[in-house]
């Protein structure tokens, strides 16, 4: 079957949705096919934490108002070591907030509003950066769709970017250290995120509503969740989390979910080559210290999304030529801020004492200063989004 569209969109992930959802607002056609079940997306527990600019873009593309009844907003985080709480005023500082709300929730908001085809389960997907054609197939029929242009948004692991491997340089790095992340069924023991430095490993603590938390553990990339049974899980969050406050207390419960993510910085780089512009984590990936992944996502897609209305209403294609340079500025910066919260925070397995004085004293300065505070927080709720950046 041959079927015609303007954008063909790999990944109903919130890259892919996103830019379907902006697209339609402006007129723009678009099909999207996604190698999972709906049911599967809907329920993949990944990152909670949106941006101040990723809010205002959901909001303003009317696809908020479940983020805004259920959300969590929160003006600061805490930072522990040496077992004392250190908070950081985002607030105070940057007059902006973030919102702590599931990604998986945002992409049942995403496909709930999604209007247009939408195309779940396939299989094969095959892609060409030159004709623009993507060829899948879907319920055992073979489908070759012939679109303008393709949004790679599959992923890290998806078939988009290796379509143009030889065309990209890669920059890349690998931590000595993955995430045990669980979602628990136990109230938050903090109003806001606790980022806790200790000499047993990084940990963090997280919620999704006023009864379920979400927790990471610092573990070594090669580790099984065999080692680690419940017990041991709620056993070591206590260590982590502890200080120095006899009234302090981690609720536990019972854990709905259990995963180990590695954590990763990499960069590719043009991110279009020839039709095929790629979106998300099928470009970048960042360790998830700063909480910036799905945030960065939805930051390419805007500017995508502008390029392709420029390309449809006027012919004109700076912005598309515009299109890797105005992300990659972002990008790096991102990366950077990540690869700086991730190496402040995790021990290195190697024990390094030089390497744990700098860490202590970074903290210490970023927590006494009102300028490097100024400059994490500026960060953490997310930097001006596309053309007012100010990176
Ligand atoms: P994705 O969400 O990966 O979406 C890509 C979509 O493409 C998926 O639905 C996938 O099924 C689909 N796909 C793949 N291949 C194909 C194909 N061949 N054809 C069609 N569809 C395809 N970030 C944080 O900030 N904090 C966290 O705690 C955190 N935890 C994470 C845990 C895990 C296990 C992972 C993988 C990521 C995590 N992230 C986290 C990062 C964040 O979730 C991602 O940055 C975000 O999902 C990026 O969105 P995306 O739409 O670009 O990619
Ligand atoms: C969450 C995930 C993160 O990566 C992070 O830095 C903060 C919070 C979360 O899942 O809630």
């Amino acid at each position: 079957m041959n079927v015609r569209t303007q954008v063909a969109i790999v990944g109903a992930g919130p890259a892919g949705l996103t830019l379907a959802h902006l697209l339609r607002l402006r007129g723009i056609d678009s099909v999207v096919i996604e190698n999972r079940s709906r049911e599967y997306v809907e329920h993949r527990i990944r990152a909670g934490v949106l941006e101040h600019g990723t809010v205002q873009l959901l909001t303003e593309a009317g696809l908020a108002d479940r983020l805004h009844r259920e959300g969590m907003v929160h003006e600061g985080v805490e930072l522990l070591f040496d077992n004392e709480g250190h908070r950081i005023d985002f607030a105070a500082l940057t007059g902006k907030s973030i919102t702590v709300y599931g990604q998986h929730e945002v992409v049942k908001d995403l496909i709930a509003a999604h209007e247009g085809p939408l195309h779940f389960e396939v299989s094969d997907v095959h892609v060409n950066p030159s004709s623009a054609v993507v060829e899948f197939v879907h319920n055992r029929q073979k489908q070759l769709l012939q679109a303008d242009f393709i949004a790679g948004c599959d992923g890290f692991h998806g078939v988009c970017r290796p379509a143009i491997a030889d065309q990209l340089t890669v920059y890349e790095r690998e931590y000595p250290f993955a995430w045990l992340g669980i979602l628990a069924e136990a109230p938050p023991s903090s109003h806001e995120l606790i980022y806790a430095y200790s000499p047993r490993g990084f940990a963090l603590h997280s919620m999704r509503s006023p009864t379920v938390t979400r927790n990471y553990l610092q573990v070594r990339p090669d580790e099984n969740l065999d080692e680690w049974p419940d017990e041991r899980i709620w056993s070591e969050l206590r260590l982590r989390l502890d200080r120095d406050d006899p009234a302090w207390h981690l609720a536990d419960g019972p854990i709905i979910e259990k995963s180990i993510t590695p954590l990763r910085s990499f960069v590719a780089d043009p991110m279009r080559y020839g039709r095929l512009f790629l979106a998300g984590d099928a470009a970048h990936i960042v360790p998830a210290t700063g909480a910036k992944g799905l945030n960065l996502a939805v930051a390419d897609v805007i500017i995508l999304a502008d390029g392709l209305t420029e390309w449809y209403s006027s012919g004109d294609e700076q912005l598309l030529d515009a299109y890797s340079s105005a992300c990659l500025r972002r990008v790096w910066r991102v990366q950077h801020f990540s690869w700086w919260m991730t190496t402040m925070l995790h021990l290195d397995p190697s024990g390094d004492p030089y390497a744990r004085q700098l860490q202590l004293s970074q903290l210490r300065y970023v927590t006494s200063s009102a300028a490097a505070a100024t400059s994490l927080a500026e960060n953490y709720v997310g930097l001006p989004l596309h053309r007012q950046e100010a990176s």
